[in-house]
């Protein structure tokens, strides 16, 4: 099983840099105050998904920001850089809800990675990654 590490103290706050994870592009974001409480703020009720979709946490788990971003670190997000409508890379730092644009067909995810319109079904996936140290990180 193969593993990507990723220094973070390379990643400015508010920049999202893309790496490879198993041939996969790895979406990693070091959000602002702001991006932060636009998710926060967002009720579950209003996710066109509701689950996590966070390969760290149980398969039932609601996405809450905190539930989407890294555990004890919610600054930063880090996700599958592929939509889940047919697999087009987003574009990140795009649409309606600040998050990613998706340019094949439309979708919009928000500051957590959650799609907040389709057609895409379900929020950007989550891959099994931990904190090595506060400024590392071991996706895989
Ligand atoms: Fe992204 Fe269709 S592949 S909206």
């Amino acid at each position: 099983m193969s593993t990507t590490e990723v220094d973070l103290s390379q990643v400015a706050e508010g920049q999202m840099v893309t790496v490879k994870w198993r041939g996969k592009p790895v979406f990693v974001w070091n959000r602002t105050e702001k991006d932060i409480a636009e998710a926060k703020e967002t009720q579950l009720s209003a996710l066109l998904d509701p689950i996590a979709r966070n390969a760290n946490l149980a398969a039932d788990a609601p996405a809450t920001d905190a539930n989407r971003a890294g555990e004890g670190h919610e600054k930063w997000l880090v996700v599958i850089g592929i939509c889940t409508h047919l697999g087009c890379v987003p574009i990140g730092h795009s649409g309606e809800y600040d998050g990613w644009f998706c340019p094949c067909h439309g979708s919009e995810y928000d500051t957590a990675g959650r799609v907040r319109r389709g057609p895409a079904p379900t929020n950007l996936e989550v891959p099994p990654y931990q904190f090595v140290s506060d400024t590392k990180i071991s996706i895989g």
